[in-house]
This record gives C-alpha cells, sequence and structure tokens, in this order.
C-alpha cells in the first residue's frame, strides 16, 4: 500500500491547496482490529490526455457506515464513484471491496443516479425485479419485490405503470431496484436533487433509517452539506483541480438529532459549510444558499 494513502492523524490548519489530506478536530482513525470495508488506495485519474481529474485520493469506508463525499461541480465526484463501482478503471491507484479489488461491475455494489432511469413501460413490480433477472434470480423476484416495495413505503403501487407516478415516488422505486438484489454497498450520485425540498428530505431520512435497518454500507456523493448532516456518519470533502481529498471528518449527530429543527444538527451544518467553504476556497457567506438545502 503506498505511503501517501495514510490520512494524517494530526490537525493541522485548514488548506484547501494543500496536497495532503488533513483530518479535523472530529476525525477518527479507523482503528487497526476494525478493517474497512472499502479501501481507496492512492486512485489518479485524467480522461484521455486531459488534465487530472482526480489525484492520489485515498479513504476507507467501514461495513454499515455511510460515508458522504462532498465537492464542487467538476471536482471529480461521479468520476470516483463510477471508479469505486468498476464502472471504469483507475488511470493509477486500487480500490478494494472487502478482501478483492475492484475490477469490474458486480451485483454486490449498485449505483444510483439522479434520475430514476425506469423502463415507463413496465409496471413498479417489473421495474423493481430487473436487477434480479438481470442476475438470474428472477424466482425470487415473487418474494424479495414485495420485501423492498414495503422497505420504500409502495406495497400499494406494484401494479401501477411507473409513469403515473411521482419523481419522488419514481426514485423510490429506483431505491426499491437497487435494493433488491441485496447489495453490500449502494453508491449515490446525488440521487435526490431533482427532486423537491421536502420530497429530498423525507427520502434522505428514509435511506439512512433503511440503509442502517438492512446495514448496508452507502457512499453519497452530493454538494449539500444538509443532505450530508441529514445521512451520513462521515464526510470526506475533495478540492476541484484536481480532485484530492482535503478532509475526513466524522459527522457526530445521534440519529434523534438528524433533522432541520435541532440545535444540534444546525451546528454541524454551519461546521460543514465552513469545513466545506475552506476546501472550495470561498468564503462561508457567499456559502450559505448550499446549507439550506440547495443542491448547487
Ligand atoms: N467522459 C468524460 N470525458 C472527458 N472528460 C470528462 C468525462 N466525464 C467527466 N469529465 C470531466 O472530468 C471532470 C470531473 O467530472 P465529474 O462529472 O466527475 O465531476 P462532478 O464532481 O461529478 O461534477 P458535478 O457535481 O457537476 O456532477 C470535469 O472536468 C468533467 O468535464
Ligand atoms: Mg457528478
Amino acid at each position: 500500500m503506498r505511503q501517501t494513502c495514510s490520512i494524517a492523524k494530526a490537525t493541522p490548519p485548514m488548506n484547501a491547496l494543500s496536497p495532503a489530506p488533513v483530518t479535523t478536530p472530529q476525525s477518527r482513525a479507523t482503528p487497526a482490529e476494525a478493517r474497512p470495508f472499502v479501501r481507496v488506495d492512492g486512485i489518479s485519474h485524467r480522461y484521455g490526455r486531459g488534465a487530472p481529474v482526480l489525484e492520489d485520493i485515498c479513504f476507507n469506508v467501514r461495513r454499515g457506515e455511510v460515508l458522504a463525499l462532498i465537492g464542487r461541480s467538476g471536482c471529480g465526484k461521479s468520476t470516483l464513484l463510477h471508479l469505486l463501482a468498476g464502472l471504469s478503471t483507475p488511470g493509477a491507484g486500487q480500490v478494494h471491496i472487502g478482501d478483492r479489488p475492484v475490477t469490474g461491475p458486480s451485483n454486490r455494489w449498485v449505483m444510483m443516479f439522479q434520475s430514476p432511469s425506469l423502463f415507463p413501460w413496465m409496471t413498479v413490480f417489473q421495474n423493481v425485479e430487473l436487477g434480479l433477472r438481470f442476475d438470474g434470480r428472477r424466482t425470487q423476484a415473487k418474494h424479495r419485490v414485495p420485501q423492498v416495495l414495503e422497505l420504500v413505503d409502495l406495497s400499494a403501487f406494484g401494479d401501477r405503470n411507473v409513469q403515473d407516478l411521482s419523481g419522488g415516488q419514481q426514485q423510490r422505486v429506483a431505491l426499491a431496484r437497487s435494493l433488491a438484489p441485496e447489495p453490500d454497498i449502494l453508491l449515490l450520485d446525488e440521487p435526490f436533487s431533482a427532486l423537491d425540498a421536502f420530497t429530498r428530505r423525507s427520502l434522505q431520512g428514509e435511506v439512512r433509517r433503511i440503509a442502517k435497518s438492512l446495514g448496508l454500507t452507502l457512499i453519497l456523493v452530493t454538494h449539500d452539506v444538509g443532505e450530508a448532516a441529514l445521512m451520513a456518519d462521515r464526510a470526506v470533502l475533495l478540492t476541484s483541480g484536481p480532485g484530492r481529498v482535503a478532509a475526513d471528518t466524522d459527522i457526530a449527530l445521534d440519529d434523534d438529532d438528524r433533522s432541520e429543527a435541532t440545535r444540534a444538527f444546525r451546528a454541524e451544518t454551519a461546521r460543514l459549510s465552513q469545513l466545506y467553504a475552506e476546501v472550495a476556497g470561498m468564503s462561508a457567506a457567499t456559502d450559505t444558499p448550499r446549507q439550506k438545502g440547495s443542491a448547487r
């Protein structure tokens, strides 16, 4: 393993331009005995002969943890998620999930995108069973699909055409489809950013609850520190041009505090916003709208 991958345990002053990853006062080291489930070791990437998009990205994720990857538009978040999912191959470095290096897509990890990408001529049930069908497990669908529809609160909608559903309901169908094959990891690329604020907040809480109840590991890409504070146990903040890990910090909130109504949530969101502003090289004042949940 490359030396550059050990994230500093000290607390140096925050510097967005620093090439070395830094931690914040609330960061914790992964205990040696708790083997990380996902290991990202020195990932660097560029498209063709273009400028480097990602440089020496290193972090670990524990099994069952919810990690938010936060960074400005164009910093390489989606690229990183694709590399984690084995949808493309990094120029340098390696990703391990469990004991195995990621060399391609797998049914153990599933990606969810901003758009639900459902098949409009199929019912909710048929859309949800697709993952199982592709996995050669169609016979399990009869039992599994009703289970996941119940998890996402769509039990009554199995026979409905997906075109008749709202955007939030469609995104829930996409979530059920992702959960049906019982993956270990869900990779979420801003899956709620096209939804209205109310639906977005309710789905954010729901997805965390479902992930925790199933012991799922979530890696969530977002621009929105409020989304990170609602959903994640930890946040990794990336710089841009190229994307590097600039901070790795715990989100120390009890589940009861994961609501915009609580003081602890507002304090944590303000702390993350400040950190994000420092990493992004912008003032906290110009970053304020993001605290309130706007996607961009
Ligand atoms: N297929 C591609 N070919 C060439 N360049 C690409 C490709 N995909 C992304 N890029 C470039 O890589 C950089 C990072 O893109 P990426 O989509 O990963 O950013 P992002 O952080 O997800 O942005 P956003 O928040 O806007 O979704 C951008 O400069 C983008 O133009
Ligand atoms: Mg993106």
